[in-house]
């Protein structure tokens, strides 16, 4: 699959636009790294993104905006998170703050958390693009799970080689490191990535050193007991079906993984919100984006 560079022109945008309004990732620079964007508003969109990245998980992702009063209609800002807003953006810092009720923000986007990573981003190139496109994007740094974050289009392409038909070209990141990443969702700021930014008080959650930030979520799991390969429902089960195993609800019922992680979260929302006491998921195959939603399900299990 050859890549299609657009050029940072009025053109390039445009194009690129498209393409993200289309539901497609398109390779973005920031002035921290390269991302992989996608309409934040559609999880198909989202799923493609993962299903290119070969993550092993669903983390949430940082949904990038055009200005602050934008970002106060996805998520609740208190005082202090207005102050580093006004303070840092456009510029390299996440805020992760509580998330509105009906934002319209792909649940696949926050993995399914009721909170939401904001970023204002400064380069203008992202910039031109937020305004062209007119919608949020989600976007993890371009680089194939496990690899180094990419600051140039070359290494985002040669890291995504065959995973991404459009790129936006924005010179080499100015940063080269990724945004400093600080949670406000009740107590004290948490500094959960640190970065250029430096919030003085944000203290460093779980007893000390910073961790890895997929590893200090709580991540989102449905409130009832959920069993996991299950080709029937047992009584007062809500059946998640998967390809051949119907069920109450499907993942997929033509067995495609990708539509499969799209609605995942959605499924299991609402069998949480249904009557049955337990859930029960089909089995989905442990490959390609199969092996993100067997992660998620079996966290869900335990
Ligand atoms: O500089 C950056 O932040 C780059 C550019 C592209 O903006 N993006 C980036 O995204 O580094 P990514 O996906 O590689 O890292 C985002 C991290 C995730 O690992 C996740 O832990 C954290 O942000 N995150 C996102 N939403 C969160 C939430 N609701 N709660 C806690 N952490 C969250
Ligand atoms: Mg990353």
């Amino acid at each position: 699959m050859p890549v299609r560079v657009c050029p940072f022109t009025a053109e390039g945008i445009a194009e690129a636009a498209s393409a993200l309004r289309a539901g497609m990732p398109v390779a973005v620079p920031t002035e921290t790294v390269y991302g992989l964007a996608a309409d934040a508003s559609s999880d198909a969109a989202i799923a493609a993104v993962y299903a290119a990245k070969g993550r092993p998980s669903f983390n949430p992702l940082i949904v990038h905006v055009r200005d602050l009063a934008t970002a106060e209609r996805l998520g609740e800002f208190g005082d202090r998170a207005l102050a580093l807003a006004q303070a840092h953006w456009p510029g390299p810092l996440t805020l992760v703050v509580p998330q509105r009720a009906n934002n319209g923000i792909a649940r696949l986007a926050t993995a399914g958390l009721p909170t939401i990573a904001l970023r204002v981003p400064a380069h203008p190139a992202m910039q031109a693009l937020l305004a062209a496109v007119d919608r949020p994007l989600a976007a993890p740094s371009a680089n194939r799970s496990g690899a180094i974050s990419p600051t140039t289009l070359a290494h985002a392409l040669q890291s995504l080689e065959g995973r991404v038909t459009l790129a936006l070209d924005g010179g080499p990141c100015a940063i080269g490191l990724e945004s400093t990443i600080v949670a406000l969702t009740g107590g004290p700021p948490r500094l959960l990535r640190p970065g250029v930014v430096q919030i003085e008080d944000a203290v460093a959650p779980s007893g000390g050193g910073v961790e890895a930030p997929g590893q200090l979520l709580s991540h989102y799991a449905p409130a009832k007991p959920l069993r996991v390969d299950a080709t029937s429902a047992e009584d007062d089960e809500w059946l998640i079906g998967f390809g051949a195993v119907p069920g109450d609800s499907t993942l997929s019922a033509g067995g495609d993984l990708i539509e499969a992680a799209a609605c995942l979260f959605e499924r299991l929302h609402d069998a949480d919100a249904g009557l049955a006491q337990r859930i029960a998921v089909a089995p989905v195959p442990e490959h390609g984006i199969g092996r993100a939603i067997n992660d998620r399900l079996r966290r869900a299990a335990v």
